[in-house]
């Protein structure tokens, strides 16, 4: 695993240069929205979706630098998506990677304008990189479809629609699937589309995506029971104090845990059938079964 975790460093640090390449030349004002999207952009996340993006385009072959605004892209779609996330009117979290949430610094109305902001960049990004032609153009729109109201977007809808009811089997996989596993998806899978890979290929590098993100929600509604306020940077017991569908409270612990093992297995299983060198992915696929942040 020491091997993973070094991997790992160098391509997030890559992201961090990425990143910081591309707020060198943002300036807008006011000044309180300047601080606000870097605020909740710049420091603290995991960056596991950039991570993810940038080895899978190694994995095809090609390099972190052809993949770099579509990087920076989907973490401000992500981040965008904590942002309101964490609004009162949505899971009402006061913390939100080690710090306080947006809303908590500048206020609820500077929060949505943050989460607009970063998502309207966000947009532009997708379309810049479509001047590089065709592939370009249809990873973009994946990327927009995993995210909006096929994608993320719904999840949360769902998400939100059944905090204090009656769940099942079939809704949790709806929530799951949608709120966090295409976002994960769309991480892995874009440089299929922007390498023109074939369609047994892409079934597979989308499936892989799929039971990542899967195993990825499982993992954090586990967290949010077990796991440390510390390592984690947002409050923990919130699921169950704000009545919202999890694994937990679906299927209990050991379900839960049973669930997160199979769904592991079947991105080890995917990962098996892909032509390509990919034992990031499957350490990586290890590191979420086993994390604790
Ligand atoms: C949190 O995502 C939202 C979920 C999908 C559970 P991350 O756990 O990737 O959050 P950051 O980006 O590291 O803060
Ligand atoms: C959120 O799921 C997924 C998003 C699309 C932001 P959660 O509500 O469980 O994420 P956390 O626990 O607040 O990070
Ligand atoms: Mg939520
Ligand atoms: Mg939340
Ligand atoms: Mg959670």
């Amino acid at each position: 695993m020491a091997q993973f975790e070094e991997n790992y460093e160098k391509l997030r640090s890559q992201f961090e240069q990425i990143l910081t390449d591309y707020l060198a030349s943002f300036t807008v004002e006011p000044q309180v929205l300047s601080e606000s999207f870097r605020y909740s952009l710049e420091n603290g996340g995991k960056r596991i979706r950039p991570v993810l993006m940038l080895a899978s385009a190694q994995m095809f072959g090609g390099k972190v630098s052809d993949v770099a605004g579509l990087s920076v892209a989907l973490e401000m779609i992500h981040t965008y998506s904590l942002i309101h996330d964490d609004l009162p009117a949505m899971d009402n979290d006061d913390f939100r990677r080690g710090k306080p949430s947006s809303h908590k610094q500048f206020g609820e109305g500077q929060a949505i304008l943050a989460g607009d902001a970063l998502l309207n960049q966000a947009y532009q990004l997708l379309f810049e990189g479509c001047r590089k032609g065709r592939t370009y153009l249809n990873a973009a729109c994946f990327i927009a479809k995993n995210a909006g109201a096929d994608g993320m977007v719904a999840g949360q809808a769902a998400d939100l629609y059944y905090q204090g009811k009656e769940a099942n089997a079939d809704i949790y996989d709806f929530i799951v699937r949608n709120k966090t596993a295409k976002m994960i998806e769309s991480a892995v899978a874009a440089p299929a589309f922007v390498y023109d890979a074939d369609g047994n290929i892409l079934s597979l590098i989308t499936g892989f995506g799929k039971n990542l993100g899967i195993l990825f929600q499982l993992t954090d509604d586990m967290l949010d029971v077990s796991g440390d306020f510390e390592k984690l940077g947002k409050t923990v017991g919130k699921d169950a104090k704000e009545n919202k569908i999890s694994a937990v409270s679906v299927y209990g612990t050991e379900k839960s845990i049973e669930m997160a093992d199979r769904a592991c297995e079947q991105c080890l299983e995917m990962l098996s059938q892909l032509p390509y060198e990919c034992s990031f992915f499957e350490d990586f696929t290890r590191f979420v079964r086993n994390r604790d942040k």
